[in-house]
């Protein structure tokens, strides 16, 4: 079954669309499956606190990589691979691209130990397809500071980062999704949503004809 991640800065949209994919999907009488890194499992949920949080002894980067990479194998082990052969679809808020963009071209952690851990953690489960929300940084913070106004969630410490920081991170994905054009489905968050889950069914049937991809 495909297994498909939605990547992008904080605030370009990814939940609306991953929601709106999901509703299409299960109308169409597939089973659905939508988790998230870090986090998706009690133990990955846990690490995600302890990776996020601004109070306490912020991690180095190596610890830093380590807690992504420790959620994920349990993620993926728990969570991916049992959907996966259950029939389901799995839709997955951020996965290994971010701690290519983030932690490599942002922190600046070299990228080949990076992938290692990577691998290591995926076990061979990798997403078929990248969507990538791609927004710039000045909308990203606008729409961050919207949703503080309206009650939501203070910034977390990976927020906190320096626009300079958020710019690698968003050219990171970008390189990526240029490297590798056939896995990769880059829109223009500033579209509406409506417009973004046509956009991406539209590119989706392509690519998953085979797997019986609902129009
Ligand atoms: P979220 O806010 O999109 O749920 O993601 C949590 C933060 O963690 C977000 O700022 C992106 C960051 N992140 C990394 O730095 N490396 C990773 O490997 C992942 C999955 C997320």
């Amino acid at each position: 079954m495909p297994f498909i991640s939605f990547e992008g800065l904080d605030g370009s949209g990814k939940s609306t669309l991953i929601k709106n994919l999901k509703a299409h999907l299960e109308g169409a009488g597939l089973k659905v499956v939508v988790t998230r890194e870090p986090g998706g499992t009690p133990l990955a949920e846990d690490l995600r606190g302890l990776i996020l949080r601004t109070e306490h002894e912020a991690p180095v980067a190596a610890t830093e990589i380590l807690l992504y990479e420790a959620s994920r194998a349990q993620h993926v082990a728990k969570v991916i691979q049992p959907a996966l052969r259950e029939g389901r679809w799995v839709l997955c808020d951020r996965f290994s691209e971010s701690t290519v963009a983030f932690q490599c071209f942002a922190r600046g952690v070299n990228r080949p130990e990076v992938e290692w851990l990577n691998r290591f953690a995926e076990q061979g489960t990798r997403p078929e397809a990248v969507v990538l929300l791609d927004l710039s940084v000045e909308a990203s913070r606008l729409r961050q500071t919207g949703r503080q106004d309206q009650g939501g969630q203070s910034r977390d410490r990976i927020e906190n980062e320096a626009d300079e920081f958020h710019n690698r991170v968003r050219n990171g994905f970008l390189a990526q999704a240029k490297a590798e054009p056939e896995r990769w489905i880059v829109l223009d968050a500033e579209l509406s949503q409506d417009q973004l889950l046509q956009v991406l069914l539209a590119a989706l049937k392509k690519r998953f004809a085979h797997e019986g991809f609902p129009g």
